[in-house]
């Protein structure tokens, strides 16, 4: 089939490489000129683990391609996918002019019929009411299907080409016929497409949000209560999750959850919720309780050396909000940076992959280190942020040589808190006391 996919972010880019290496003819299209650029030369503008070897088979196989060109695009295309950003707005629901844009751009440019596909997150109800809307604007006949996406960043290509499932939004059995056949390559292993009518596939995607974004305040609000009551959460996590109708997945305490996704579309939720005439006090717990997280380790900073910061360094591991991503968004790095600054602290940070983004933020307001112990040259306390795996068995000898004042705060719970005291640190984790 002949696909275009507009926007070139983690999801498009992705589904758009994925749907090539499935065999379809697919243009990826983004109104960032630099972006395409790169892209065409075969360049990567994100970090995303196995990405890069597959969008280069494609590019050189030639059924992949980039570019700004949308109206050509349109033309040439029977499927049009729409994965551009939808950012949290002022009043909390997500701005979706760009997604309605490119949908009235494609019925007024479509020489005849074409499919649109709404991958990106928008609020409930809107593929029905972008079809009322787009129809008066043509005769031509076209149809409009929601599908949402349920990658993880750090393991997007892996969940497109084996989802958990896929759902189809739609009512229209040739619509259902068309994009069942595309998808069928990835569901071989027997997870199941789920067909569904476009506003229940809008509230999937949001439900499905809420439900994970729910077991990590749930899990950290207990981490709370561990900190305050004694308790390991740790131990009392492998207590609960060992029941099977619990599970281990998406409880783990931390700094709360961060990212494009769940923050947004929570609140997304709320509001949608509460402009229904619901006030939904679930989500609102939920999301309450992430805000507070996001800033642990600020307070047992204060706790353990007062509110003054000056003449403090701290070095700072991980800035992503998760590990196998270049992506900061909503990380709870950023306010940590931000209040270690104003309390007049210096800070300098390592991470992976996630420090060209962070620099866009702080510029040289921060130090960076690609050698993750350089940061910790002289520092008053290291801040565990981000689980990437180069820092969990770190040589705690030149940890010792390298700090002013041995003290880890562990935001993630990575290291051992009994060997880690027994190694001369004082150690703070998440509901570990
Ligand atoms: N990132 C994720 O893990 C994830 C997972 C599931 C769903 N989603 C949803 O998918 C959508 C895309 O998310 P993302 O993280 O890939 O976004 P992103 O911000 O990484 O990328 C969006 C891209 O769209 C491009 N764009 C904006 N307006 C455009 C236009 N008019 N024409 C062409 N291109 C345009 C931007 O230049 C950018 O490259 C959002 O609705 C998001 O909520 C994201």
């Amino acid at each position: 089939m002949n696909i275009a996919v507009v926007g070139m972010g983690y999801v498009g880019l992705t589904a758009g490489t994925c749907l090539a290496e499935s065999g379809n003819q697919v243009v990826g299209v983004d109104v960032d000129r630099e972006k395409i650029a790169k892209l065409n030369q075969g360049e990567l503008p994100i970090y995303e683990p196995g990405l890069s070897e597959l969008m280069e088979n494609n590019l050189r196989s030639g059924r992949l391609e980039f570019s700004t060109d949308l109206v050509r695009a349109i033309h040439t295309s029977q499927i049009i996918f729409i994965a551009v950003g939808t950012p949290q707005g002022p009043d909390d629901l997500p701005m979706i002019d760009q997604v309605e844009t490119i949908a009235r751009q494609v019925v007024e440019q479509m020489p005849d019929y074409r499919l649109i596909v709404i991958k990106s997150t928008v609020p409930v109800g809107t593929t029905v009411r972008l079809e009322k809307e787009l129809s008066l604007l043509t005769e031509t006949p076209f149809d409009i299907a929601s599908n949402p996406e349920f990658m993880k960043e750090g393991y997007a290509v892996e969940d497109f080409l084996r989802p958990d499932r896929v759902i189809i939004g739609s009512e229209n059995p040739r619509v259902i016929a068309v994009l069942e056949e595309l998808y069928l390559p990835f569901v071989r292993n027997g997870k199941p497409i789920i067909v569904m009518d476009p506003t229940s596939s809008e509230m999937t995607k949001y439900a499905a949000n809420a439900m994970l974004s729910t077991k990590i305040s749930f899990i950290n609000e207990l981490a709370n209560l561990c900190d305050r009551m004694g308790g390991d959460i740790d131990l009392v996590r492998r207590g609960i999750c060992s029941d099977s109708r619990i599970g281990y997945q998406f409880l783990y305490p931390g700094l709360g959850f961060g990212g494009s996704c769940f923050p947004k579309d929570l609140a997304a939720l709320s509001k949608m919720a509460k402009l229904a005439g619901y006030p939904a006090p679930l989500l609102n717990a939920v999301l309450e309780v992430n805000r507070v997280q996001k800033q642990s380790l600020q307070r047992k900073i204060c706790d353990y050396y007062g509110d003054d910061l000056r003449n403090k360094i701290f070095a700072i591991w991980g800035v992503t909000f998760k590990p196998r991503t270049d992506d900061i968004r909503e990380s709870p790095a950023l306010g940590l940076v931000a209040d270690l600054l104003a309390a007049g602290a210096r800070v300098r940070v390592s991470d992976p992959r996630g420090m060209d983004n962070l620099r866009k933020v702080f510029g040289n307001r921060v130090g960076y280190c690609v050698n993750m112990y350089d940061a910790l040259a002289g520092a008053d306390g290291l801040c565990l942020v981000t689980e990437w795996n180069e820092f969990r068995n770190p040589d705690y000898k030149k940890m010792l040589e390298l700090m002013r004042k041995a003290v880890i705060f562990d935001g993630r719970n990575v290291y051992n808190p009994i060997k880690t005291r027994s190694r001369g640190f004082d150690y703070f984790g998440i509901g570990r006391k």
